[in-house]
């Protein structure tokens, strides 16, 4: 069979050697401040070593006001550069690529908010807590909006000179753009709220301050959310005309997921039941759809999990790339695997136990990893 998965591909020139791409994952092992930790580097070198073709970073915050744990890389001062070079180069010396992951919580740095004794976060409108969000937070001012849009700028200014690859912007899940894109959570009656392109001008704005920073020729991804996980939020027809429009403005590639989250996982992008028929890639027809409107590289995320899937979404023109996060955590090596031709699916069960560590405030790992070291005590 001839493997479209492990053929090679370009993102506005950036040479990839296969279509498999490390979608973000924050792992909670930053040091205390923000800064690159010993344990990053291992992982990152595991992941590199692994044969991914493209490594996006996990989250790594533009700005104080959106980070979202004290475990959190950050690119908000030139003072981190010298770390976030020491990962890139740990990823090259592999011979991988990667790129940063630019994120801001908006509303959900609420409990980052609250430990520093500060007062509420700032999303796009004042909103009550909700049942799964019980926080609070005020709207953010023009003025608020205009720096973040200068710090996700800047901060991909210092990205590119940390040697990083490329971009890609966190235009997804429960974070800021998230916010600012869905009427669920943005009620502005300004030039930021209302209309489609009034909830995606901060998109569009930050795109062009990155752009600003780091010149034509330098990739600048988004992953972005095309749907909202429950009834009354961002529709779907208004995600892919977000997604055209981002591309029309000159983004180089698109990670298609989901908008906000709902209440349980299965109104999430971290769907549990990816094991039964037809549970498997359960955002590839959104990335199918998006792939119908642009021509930019389009990545598919969600439950990828075999590489049979994989390669019938590449072979059918769905997307140009296959992202996955949950089956990496559990086995940085399975693209390698893939390519060598054991090509048994992941070992990861979506079990989800990673992203509990995550939301306890601990490293993340994989439960099947806890396990065999709790049997080797
Ligand atoms: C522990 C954990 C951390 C994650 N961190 C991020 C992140 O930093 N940024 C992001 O965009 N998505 C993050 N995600 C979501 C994944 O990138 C991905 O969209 C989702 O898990 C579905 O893909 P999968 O089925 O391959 O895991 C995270 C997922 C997990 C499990």
């Amino acid at each position: 069979m001839v493997s479209v998965l492990f053929s090679p591909i370009s993102i506005k020139g950036l040479p990839l050697a296969n279509r498999l791409m490390r979608s973000a994952t924050f792992e909670q092992i930053a040091a205390k401040d923000g800064d690159v930790s010993p344990k990053e580097l291992d992982l990152y070198r595991d992941l590199a070593a692994g044969g991914v073709g493209l490594i996006i970073t996990g989250i790594i915050n533009v700005c104080e006001q959106g980070r979202i744990s004290p475990r959190q890389n950050s690119l908000s001062t030139d003072g981190h550069i010298p770390g976030m070079a020491r990962l890139a180069s740990e990823v090259h010396g592999q011979g991988g690529k990667v790129a940063v992951q630019l994120f801001h919580a908006g509303r959900e740095s609420a409990r980052m908010h609250a430990w520093r004794g500060g007062g509420p976060a700032a999303g796009p409108s004042a909103l009550p807590g909700e049942a799964h969000f019980p926080y609070e937070n005020r709207a953010m001012t023009q003025e608020e909006i205009l720096q973040v849009v200068d710090d996700f700028g800047k901060a991909a200014g210092r990205a590119k000179e940390a040697g990083y690859d490329g971009v890609q912007v966190h235009g997804a899940h429960a974070y800021l753009l998230g916010q600012f894109l869905s009427p669920h959570t943005n009620h502005r009656q300004d030039e930021w709220g209302g209309s489609l392109s009034n909830r995606l001008r901060l998109h569009l704005e930050i795109l062009a301050a990155i752009r600003a920073q780091v010149g034509p020729d330098y990739p600048v991804m988004f992953k972005l959310g095309v749907a909202d996980g429950f009834e009354g939020g961002l529709p779907l027809e208004e995600g892919l005309k977000a997604a055209e429009l981002l591309a029309q403005a000159g983004c180089d590639c698109l990670e298609i997921s989901q908008g906000l989250r709902g209440d349980n996982y299965e109104q999430s992008e971290f769907h549990t039941k990816v094991d039964r028929p037809g549970g498997e890639a359960y955002f590839r027809s959104w990335a199918a759809k998006v792939k119908q409107r642009v021509d930019i590289p389009v990545a598919a995320v969600g439950g990828v999990r075999t590489p049979e899937i994989a390669e019938e979404i590449l072979a059918r023109g769905e997307a140009d790339l296959v992202a996955l996060s949950r089956p990496l955590i559990s086995e940085p090596s399975l693209p390698a695997r893939w390519q060598k031709g054991d090509t048994a699916r992941t070992r990861c069960i979506s079990c989800n136990k990673c992203f509990e560590l995550v939301l306890q405030g601990r490293h993340i790992s994989c439960i099947f990893d806890r396990q065999e070291s709790a049997n080797k005590v």
